[in-house]
């Protein structure tokens, strides 16, 4: 299938009272899990790229893979989105290159540091959203602040120092006109989330349900939603590594948020354990070996392993077949 607005496939999941994973990648073997994954479970799902990730395996590399996994795998709807993109700039590029959806984080500062203010969120992202539409691809913003740091892009903290504001995420919708919202809801990125099993106290899913009776027809966006399973840790630590102990969000929790509005959740700290997991494991259980073939294809079956379980929680599972892929230009006809 060529590849899917993002706004379709929110509207999708609406429909059908469901999230979508997005997962973020690097690199093929990335790509192939995720596509794997979709395939075996009947999925459509949203691949991501960070800033950090576009440099790292260079825009046409990146491109190119996925229009390869749109020629592979016909029958699975699939949107290729920018992750916290931190500037117009980055955003136009992405939807120059063929990206259908980008995330514009106003939140921060371009720098991808720095928290910045509401106005300045608004102009950054309302000019990413007019550029954006006028192309028939979609818009996610944020407001409040994410914890952590990811790809370098973050502010750091726990997440709970700028949570959202529900009636300050009504004006923000209102004046932007984003197709999804993120929100700031005490999650942050990376493998050190929580250092108990979170409670409403640091994970404020309450927040979820107050900003959607408020915004009903905004698709809200979860962020640094990584389970960060124990098990995954533990393989780790097991050969060799030295994972300190942490909560991530758990997966019930995730499914509160798709009751209240959540119809993408972030996910990549866990598909990274994953796979490091594997490889040490072929390293410490077999140090004569040296093919890359022989680490990377377990590590590519261990990150499978974890997007189908996602895809299946989520319940994505089962509605790749529901509808065609809409073009860029209705997508445009539809923004007019
Ligand atoms: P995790 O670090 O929890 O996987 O979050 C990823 C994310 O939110 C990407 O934007």
């Amino acid at each position: 299938m060529p590849l899917v607005p993002m706004r379709q496939m929110l509207d999708e999941a609406k429909k059908g009272q469901y999230g979508v994973g997005a997962f973020n990648v690097n690199n093929m073997e990335q790509i192939q899990a995720i596509m794997e994954a979709a395939r075996a479970t009947k999925s459509p799902v949203i691949v991501q790229a960070s800033r950090g990730a576009r440099k790292y395996s260079n825009d046409q590399f990146l491109y190119h893979l996925m229009l390869a996994a749109a020629e592979l795998y016909p029958e699975i709807p699939m949107a290729l989105h920018q992750d916290h993109g931190n500037s117009f700039e980055t955003c136009s590029s992405a939807i120059e290159l063929g990206f259908t959806s980008v995330m514009i984080d106003g939140s921060l500062e371009e720098d991808g540091k720095t928290p910045s203010s509401f106005e300045y969120n608004v102009a950054v992202t309302k000019k990413t959203v007019e550029f954006a539409h006028a192309r028939g691809v979609s818009v996610e913003g944020e407001i409040g602040t994410l914890g952590g740091i990811e790809d370098g892009h973050g502010a750091g903290g726990t997440g709970l120092e700028n949570l959202t504001d529900p009636d300050q995420a009504v004006e923000f919708v209102e004046k932007t006109g984003v197709d999804a919202l993120a929100v700031a809801i005490g999650t942050s990125h990376g493998a050190y989330k929580f250092s108990k099993k979170p409670t409403e106290e640091v994970l404020k899913m309450s927040l979820i349900a107050e900003v959607h009776k408020r915004l009903p027809t905004t698709h809200l966006v979860m962020h640094g939603s990584s389970s960060v399973p124990q098990e995954l840790r533990e393989i780790i630590n097991q050969y060799g590594g030295a994972l300190k102990p942490a909560w991530g969000v758990p997966v019930e929790e995730i499914r509160k948020g798709i009751a209240h509005g959540v119809r993408k959740v972030n996910v990549d700290t866990d598909n990274r354990l994953a796979i490091t997991g594997a490889i040490r494991k072929v390293f410490v259980e077999s140090p004569e070996k040296f093919d890359p073939r022989d680490y990377l294809k377990p590590a590519r079956a261990a990150m499978q392993a974890v997007v189908e379980a996602r895809m299946n929680a989520f319940g994505q599972a089962g509605h790749a077949g529901d509808y065609e892929a809409k073009t860029l230009d209705e997508m445009k006809a539809y923004y007019k």
